[in-house]
């Protein structure tokens, strides 16, 4: 894994809408408790949900660690891992039902890295980190949604060009394919790759265009 030497680069306020892309994607969470204690788990449901200000916004199960350290604290750090497997691997085990307590990073073997603003870490071995503050949380069914305004980003210098759009070649991003495939969760989890890009023309001519 490229990690320990990489450097990381601050993303300015003006480019981090334009640089969360794809516009969702699998990621690792941090938080910590009132104590300071870390935690981090892994999310599929992590979604790009405003440009200005830029808001991200995922969703957890009830009585899980991040759901507790979110409430409690109002702050969390998305951390995006690319598409290759020593990560990924790694995302999964970040994914198990440890113990109230447990900090998943060591599990894993993953380093916490000081966040630029706000108390939880980022993860050094993911390439791009989204630093957030709750702005609302609903209760819902079994979950709480969680939105957050982003406070701070941040990326490892090759991931990010001079204009702040992402550089997916070098970030790599990936998506998690849930139940759709008839993988057991012990043996195989399903991962596929969300870079590859294609520019699709507007081929409608009508006035509306004018307005989007
Ligand atoms: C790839 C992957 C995606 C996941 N996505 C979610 C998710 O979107 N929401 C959720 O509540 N749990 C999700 N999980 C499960 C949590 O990561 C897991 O329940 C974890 O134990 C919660 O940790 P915590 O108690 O430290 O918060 C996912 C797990 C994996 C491996």
């Amino acid at each position: 894994m490229d990690s320990k030497t990489v450097s990381k680069v601050d993303v300015p306020y003006e480019h981090w809408d334009r640089f969360f892309s794809p516009v969702a994607c699998v990621v690792m969470i941090t938080t910590v408790d009132t104590e300071g204690r870390i935690n981090a788990a892994s999310f599929a449901t992590c979604v790009r949900v405003n440009h200005e200000p830029t808001c991200i916004a995922f969703t957890v199960e009830k009585n899980k660690d991040t759901y507790h350290n979110v409430l409690a604290t109002q702050e969390f750090v998305v951390n995006i891992p690319s598409f290759d497997r020593a990560i990924l691997e790694k995302v999964r085990i970040v994914g198990v039902r440890f113990a109230r307590g447990v900090n998943e990073l060591e599990k894993a073997g993953l380093t916490a890295i000081p966040a630029r603003v706000v108390k939880p870490p980022r993860i050094e071995e993911c390439k791009s980190h989204f630093e957030c503050k709750v702005e609302w949380v609903k209760e819902w069914l079994n979950r709480l949604m969680v939105v957050g305004r982003v406070v701070a980003a941040s990326a490892n210098e090759d991931c990010v060009d001079k204009d702040g759009y992402a550089v997916l070649e070098k970030l790599r991003p990936a998506h998690y394919c849930g139940k759709a495939f008839k993988t057991k969760l012990k043996d195989g989890a399903l991962f596929v790759a969300a870079y590859e890009t294609m520019e699709v023309d507007m081929i409608y001519q009508g006035p509306e265009v004018e307005q989007t």
